[in-house]
């Protein structure tokens, strides 16, 4: 038997410190006007030295699993999508466990870049279709400010830290669910967008530090034609697979990275622009966080009911991209 699940709640935790375009003008050669007008971010959450992905997702977690009325040991399986990890091993997931004290259930992490959460969702559907889960926390999490440059202008103006979680669940409900979703990875991209060093190609060293290859090293240009592609095409496909056309997308939530960029994948996939959700000016980009952070702010804001169909799409490090038609 397949059994249906729905997105039964969800919960963000975002550091408190907000660091304003107008902050970093006085740290590198930028301006707000030069970072709104080619990304349309205006300010990000930044956590504190002492706070570790673990620390953001934990209290996303608990919120999530308060907004869906469930007991943190009805959970069953537990997914951390980040790029961020607490440590090379453990499991982020693992440590979330350890911050909220649970003992038992399945816990990993879903490395897919920017991509992780809708990744995550898949895999937590095809969990509960299959019966092997009932109660899965799909949750997210980054602290990129410890992994960018704060002297290269090019990348530490468009990141981001914070959390979400969701609690996806099985469900009697037949109207309830993905009604279609994709997925991919192009590995031969992988260099447009990674960390250099700290795996196991390039282990920590006094070179590696002095090179500054423990932070993001990315072509800007290059993954900005690569996310317009990877997520129009992905989006395009995920509506046709649901019968759906682009003017039945009750809601449009696209991976928050660039104004720009979810403009002109916005376009491509034909949705009209009051129907989409953007979280871009005041978070940054939250890399694997973005998409359940907008999703629970568009909660939130009231603009999900019960019925309504939501377009997700992603893009990622990797090359990954991901979209998810749900039925909300
Ligand atoms: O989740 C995935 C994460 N990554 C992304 O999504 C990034 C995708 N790419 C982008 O969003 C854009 O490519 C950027 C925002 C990174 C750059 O925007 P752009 O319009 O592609 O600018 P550019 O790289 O072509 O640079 C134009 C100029 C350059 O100066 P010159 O060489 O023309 O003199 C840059 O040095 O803008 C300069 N520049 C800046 N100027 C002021 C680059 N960053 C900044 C900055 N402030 N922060």
């Amino acid at each position: 038997m397949i059994h249906s699940f729905e997105v039964r709640g969800t919960g963000i935790f975002m550091p408190p410190r907000v660091l304003t375009n107008q902050e970093i003008e006085s740290m590198v050669d930028t301006s707000d006007q030069w970072i709104v007008e080619r990304t349309g971010i205006s300010e990000r959450r930044i956590a504190s030295a002492e706070t570790s992905t673990s620390d953001l997702i934990a209290p996303a977690v608990r919120n999530a699993c308060e907004d869906a009325g469930l007991a943190l040991e009805e959970v069953d399986t537990l997914l951390v999508a980040t790029s961020t990890p607490d440590t090379m091993f453990p499991s982020t997931a693992c440590w979330v466990q350890e911050r909220l004290g649970i003992r038992g259930p399945a816990a990993l992490d879903v490395a897919a870049g920017c991509t992780g959460w809708l990744y995550a969702l898949e895999l937590a559907g095809a969990l509960i279709s299959s019966g092997r889960a009932r109660n899965v926390v799909v949750a997210a999490g980054e602290v990129m400010s410890k992994v960018v440059d704060w002297t290269d202008r090019r990348t530490c103006v468009l990141f981001g830290d914070g959390a979400a979680a969701a609690v996806v669940s099985a469900t009697d409900r037949e109207d309830a669910g993905v009604l279609a979703s994709n997925w991919g990875a192009d590995g031969t991209l992988a260099q447009i967008l990674y960390q250099p060093a700290g795996g196991t190609q390039r282990p920590a060293s006094a070179e590696t530090i002095a090179e500054k290859a423990h932070v993001v090293h990315m072509d800007g240009g290059a993954v900005f034609r690569q996310a317009v592609r990877a997520m129009s095409t992905s989006a395009k496909q995920a509506l046709e697979s649901a019968s759906l056309t682009p003017t039945d997308v009750d809601l449009m939530i696209p991976h928050q990275a660039n104004i720009r960029i979810i403009e002109a994948t916005r376009s491509r996939v034909g949705v009209p622009l009051e129907r989409t959700f953007n979280t871009v000016s005041r978070y940054g980009n939250v890399s694997a966080a973005t998409i359940p952070i907008a999703l629970h702010e568009a909660k939130t804001a009231g603009k999900l009911n019960p019925g309504d169909r939501v377009l997700l799409t992603s893009f990622g490090t990797g090359l990954t991209w991901a979209s998810t038609v749900l039925r909300w």
